[in-house]
């Protein structure tokens, strides 16, 4: 478990101003905590990898721009696509696949110290960032 920074900021946070404090994409900042789940955002665009959270479900909310993840489930593949103002829950043991086309900034709500490639993934692509969150 990440200890560094566990506290909440003492003050009102603009998610716009969140998002406009970095340019990484697929690389989530931490933004306030809830008990032991974290807040975060992210700017993506293009792909990201094919993995599998297997103890956690995962909460996007799409701020901007459109999302799609990718999902294989029992009965197979499918896609769900997000416009801005979604939200959607990919359930624990699910393997999914985000990505957008045309770029998206997003909301993740998750225990903290979940990793972006979850815990089975495929190999990991430079433009994709393996980690539990950064500090705003
Ligand atoms: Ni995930």
């Amino acid at each position: 478990m990440n200890t560094e920074a566990t506290h909440q900021p003492a003050d009102p946070i603009a998610l716009t101003d969140a998002l406009g404090s970095f340019d990484a994409l697929w690389s989530p900042r931490i933004v306030t905590r809830v008990n032991d789940y974290d807040v975060r955002v992210a700017k993506v665009a293009g792909e990201h990898i094919w993995h599998v959270h297997a103890d956690t479900d995962e909460f996007f909310q799409v701020i901007d721009g459109e999302l799609t993840i990718g999902l294989r489930e029992e009965g197979g593949e499918r896609s769900v696509v997000l416009p801005a103002g979604s939200v959607f829950v990919v359930p624990r043991g699910t393997e999914h696949r985000p990505s957008s086309a045309h770029g998206a900034s997003i909301l993740l709500f998750e225990p903290t110290g979940t990793s972006t490639v979850g815990d089975r993934h495929d190999p990991v692509p430079a433009h994709v960032d393996a980690t539990t969150g950064h500090q705003l």
